[in-house]
């Protein structure tokens, strides 16, 4: 009994060694490395070292890798991207595909608005489980602009209250000067390309590029002078003549941007069909848009809707 206890002592008195022994050896090593950056390398990848130890989570790594990579100066700007989301049978798979797509974006904070009174535990799992950076947010749609099945996609203004709500974090939560991001508007139904994330982390104001299948035709795409390289009208389905005939997802914006103009928001007084429009009227001229993509001649986003599926039965206890 006596020597185990004895034992114990030992196995306690060697541990305690290790760490004081460990913490001097980091100190020591801070000290000696000049640089600030270098300083957090060391101690982000000694924090990864021990995760085990420290226990740490999945999420808290990924934090100290995001904070890192937002420090190393040369790093990307963080993308904000806006998600709004609301309750149907295709909800689960359409979150999961796009979520699997930001898995492989470094640089994304995935802000996911869903149009419900509170949020659910649906999309939380996905958030849970998703390895991004996120922040989940609930906006309830008012009754009188809800979508009634048999009404077409254009006849209310969609997302409004999600979106609002998403730039309302952004303007709570971000400081001028001091995030470095840019915001863009990612619906739940559309097909990414991780190229697109490329793209939109060299966006210095407002960047613009094609969209897929929209509006009737294969592509939207801004129509650029041949000589100057700038953007002087768009190829559009729809009203090419809108001051900005551009899709939801064909643009992003500086953070910068979004947070100094605060009046800058989605209504339900705006025109059908003339959200996008509005909003980009807020920050920029067409001749100030950055064209992106290759010089917009790259598709690297899609209109995919899903087909609303006739779901006849329903297994009772199954989360699909
Ligand atoms: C969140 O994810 C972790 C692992 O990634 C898992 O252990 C945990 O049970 C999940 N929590 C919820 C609420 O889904
Ligand atoms: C885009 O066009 C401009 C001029 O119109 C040209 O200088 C530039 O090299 C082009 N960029 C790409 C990526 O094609
Ligand atoms: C949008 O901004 C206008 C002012 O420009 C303000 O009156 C309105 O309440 C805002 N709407 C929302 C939903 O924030």
């Amino acid at each position: 009994m006596e020597m185990f206890n004895n034992l114990e002592m030992r196995i306690k008195r060697f541990v305690i060694w290790f760490f004081g022994l460990s913490i001097l050896i980091i100190i020591y090593k801070l000290s000696i490395i000049e640089s600030d950056v270098e300083k957090l390398q060391f101690l982000k990848e000694t924090l990864f070292l021990n995760k085990e130890q420290l226990q740490l989570s999945h999420h808290q790594l990924l934090l100290v890798e995001h904070l890192y990579q937002n420090k190393v100066g040369g790093g990307l700007p963080t993308i904000y991207a806006i998600t709004p989301t609301y309750y149907r049978h295709v909800q689960k798979a359409e979150l999961t595909r796009i979520s699997q797509t930001l898995a492989l974006v470094p640089n994304i904070h995935w802000v996911v608005v869903e149009d419900s009174e509170e949020k659910t535990d649906l999309v939380r799992r996905i958030l849970n489980d998703s390895n991004i950076i996120f922040t989940h947010l609930n906006a309830k749609t008012p009754p009188f602009e809800q979508l009634k099945d048999k009404d077409p996609r254009w006849k209310k203004h969609r997302g409004v209250e999600q979106r609002n709500a998403g730039l309302k974090w952004l303007r709570d939560h971000l400081k001028v000067n001091e995030d470095k991001g840019v915001v863009y508007f990612m619906d739940d139904d559309n097909t990414y390309s991780i190229k697109l994330f490329k793209e939109i982390s060299k966006v210095k104001r407002v960047g613009v590029w094609p969209v897929g299948l929209v509006g009737g035709l294969n592509a939207e795409l801004p129509i650029l002078d041949e000589k100057t390289g700038k953007v002087i009208g768009y190829k559009s389905g729809w009203k090419p003549d809108r001051p900005f005939a551009i899709d939801m997802a064909g643009f992003a914006i500086n953070l910068d941007l979004i947070l100094t103009k605060l009046q800058a928001n989605f209504s339900y007084k705006m025109e059908h069909g003339l959200q996008e429009s509005e909003f980009l009227s807020f920050f920029t001229t067409k001749e100030n848009l950055e064209p992106l993509a290759s010089n917009c001649t790259e598709v690297y986003v899609w209109h995919t809707r899903t087909e609303k599926p006739k779901i006849n039965g329903l297994i009772p206890d199954l989360e699909v």
